[in-house]
């Protein structure tokens, strides 16, 4: 497996710039479903998430051209998609569910294997389930498998008992060509949510209210085809910053809404770091003095973002002071918690709470990610540390952070990445 080998302890100096949003390109590509008109997406990031929906889309029928330098993909699913992409693909990434609502609006039937739990919970659907249902959705679940199917979605109004990114995303996509109109109350108000409305209202939706918890899609008969730019990842923006804050450098990060990331800036400049907006859309970050430890609370936006927990952890853990990171969205978040004691930090954890005594340091150590956010936690404590790291699995990595590796050694950061050994091909007896 893939390895990254980090030499720690070097301040980080420099600009640095986020790509766009993974979490906003999933759902955006997984809309086009919708239409039967070409439809073109920039500030696409090339990670494995990206070209795994790909795939999904292009299993259903669907014409995908993706262009990584230019970061641009093509889609036209002109014919109507087909209705069950490969369960293997749906089972290797969570988001392939968010076909589910395209495919409902688009095809009146779909059959996905259910995204199973993974590093970080349960991850159950049936919020998303509820929704479609009072739309006017049935669904029938055997083996692992739903099978969806409707004569025709109607527009309802629907509360979500939780405020899930997905359960809105499938209603929202869903709801643009249901009879009628469909009211979403207690809806998630992420900034990629709102990516997602702009994409559908320009290819001829009618949503109102995105970013609000109370979203309105007027239905309309279809949609058509539209060019449309990614908003820039939010989460690999305060990655990025918190690198800077953790080596004790200064760096500026480009291409990134500070607006989207008001909760981490509060939170680093309450941790002693200096926080500064240079530009629109460029943040500067210093550290001077020791950090200060501070309490954490994750919430769904606009709160502080479970995605920037794990990372924020490793900065507190050589921070002065204890302090309470309560991890209140997902049940089973705390899985870079062992990885970084074994660096030396100091974490209790007790149920939804870990405590952390901030460390002078963290020493280098082998270490292994779990799952996506786990493995930037990783990165960080890795270049704060003394000495040398070693993190294997780190293919998580690139589910989410395209050349990060690349982007941080341009700031100064030693970081060897050890491809993965092909296995020697089996001699066979002559
Ligand atoms: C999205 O996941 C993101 N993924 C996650 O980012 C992010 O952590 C999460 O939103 C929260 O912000 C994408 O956008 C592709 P949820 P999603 O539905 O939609 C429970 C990353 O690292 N729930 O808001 O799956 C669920 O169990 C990833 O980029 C139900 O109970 O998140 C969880 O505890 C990780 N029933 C909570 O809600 C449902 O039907 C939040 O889940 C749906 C969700």
């Amino acid at each position: 497996m893939d390895k990254l080998l980090i030499q720690g302890g070097i301040p980080l100096r420099g600009r640095v710039k986020a790509r766009g949003s993974k979490n906003a390109s999933l759902p955006i590509i997984a809309a086009a479903l919708i239409s039967a008109e070409p439809l073109v997406i920039e500030g696409v990031p090339d990670l494995l998430d990206v070209r795994t929906m790909i795939a999904v889309l292009e299993s259903l029928g669907a014409a995908v051209s993706y262009s990584p330098e230019q970061e641009l993909v093509r889609i036209a699913a002109t014919k109507p998609p087909g209705l069950e992409p490969p369960p293997c693909l749906v089972r290797q990434m969570r988001a392939s569910f968010l076909v589910l609502g395209p495919l409902l609006a688009r095809n009146g039937k779909a059959r996905l294997s259910l995204p199973g739990g993974c590093a970080i919970g349960t991850r159950p659907v049936d919020l998303h389930l509820k929704g479609l249902t009072a739309m006017g959705a049935r669904f029938t679940m055997d083996n692992g498998y739903i099978e969806g199917e409707t004569r025709g979605l109607e527009g309802a109004r629907i509360y979500l008992d939780y405020p899930s990114v997905g359960a809105t995303e499938n209603i929202l996509m869903a709801a643009t060509l249901a009879r009628g109109t469909t009211v979403l109350e207690n809806a998630a108000t992420e900034p990629e949510i709102v990516d997602l409305a702009n994409f559908l209202n320009s290819m001829g939706a009618r949503v109102s209210g995105a970013g609000t918890t109370t979203i309105r899609i007027e239905g309309v008969v279809e949609l058509g085809g539209a060019r449309y730019n990614v908003i820039p990842d939010r989460i690999e923006a305060g990655t990025l910053l918190l690198a800077g804050a953790i080596t004790g450098g200064d760096i500026t990060v480009e291409n990134v809404l500070p607006d989207h990331l008001k909760s981490l800036l509060a939170k680093m400049k309450e941790a002693g770091a200096t926080v500064e907006e240079v530009a629109p859309s460029a943040i500067r970050v210093r550290r001077c003095g020791q950090l200060v430890g501070v309490d954490l609370k994750t919430l769904p936006y606009p709160g502080f973002p479970t995605d920037l927990q794990p990372q924020f952890m490793a900065m507190l853990a050589i921070s002065r002071g204890t302090s309470m990171v309560t991890e209140t969205v997902f049940e089973n978040r705390f899985r870079h918690v062992a990885p970084l004691l074994s660096m030396g930090a100091q974490i209790q954890v007790e149920g939804h709470h870990a405590i952390v005594q901030g460390r002078r340091y963290l020493t280098g150590a082998p270490v292994s990610a779990s799952d996506l956010r786990a493995a930037a936690a990783l990165l960080l404590a890795a270049l704060a540390a003394r000495g040398v790291t070693e993190i294997s699995e780190v293919v998580h990595l690139w589910r989410g952070y395209s050349g990060i590796e690349e982007r941080l050694k341009s700031v100064g950061a030693r970081i060897q990445h050890l491809k993965r050994e092909p296995y020697p091909s089996l001699q066979t007896g002559g």
